[in-house]
């Protein structure tokens, strides 16, 4: 499976989210490239999910500072993440005996969110951000 890789289409105008959203293509590429017999996979979730904890805070900060009106739906999008990953977590813990991989699958969806939310729900607070600086500037 190739490496997802950032490029400056996906800046979102902020330092820290941006190398925030770096950290995450690094640990999805991992994680694609984990060893599936390996517990190694299931460390990698959990620095998945502390990470995007961490990162989806910062980010719901950063639009509540400039009350950006789809805060509340980001958030929705955000929490199905979340509940979606813990759930992937759970099925891999839960099957022991045979052993639950990380199917190409799983890999295409986290893949496939994280670039498509980018793309799609982070850049609407990036233009909002944007047009409120112009707006400030007049
Ligand atoms: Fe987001």
């Amino acid at each position: 499976m190739p490496n997802i890789t950032w490029t400056n289409a996906l800046s979102v105008g902020d330092d820290a989210i941006d190398h925030d959203h770096q950290e995450l293509f690094s640990l999805v590429n991992d994680l694609a490239d984990a060893d599936l017999s390996d517990s190694f996979l299931l460390g990698l979730i959990g620095r998945l999910e502390n990470y995007t904890e961490y990162h989806f805070a910062r980010e719901e900060e950063f639009m509540r500072e400039y009350d950006f009106p789809g805060l509340e739906d980001h958030i929705a999008k955000h929490k199905m993440f979340v509940e979606w990953l813990h759930t992937v977590e759970l099925t891999y813990r839960r099957s022991a005996e045979s052993p639950f991989q990380i199917s190409d699958l799983v890999n295409d969806f986290l893949r496939t969110w994280l670039v498509d939310h980018i793309m799609n729900e982070d850049m609407k607070y990036r233009d909002f951000i944007i047009e409120y600086m112009r707006n400030k500037k007049k």
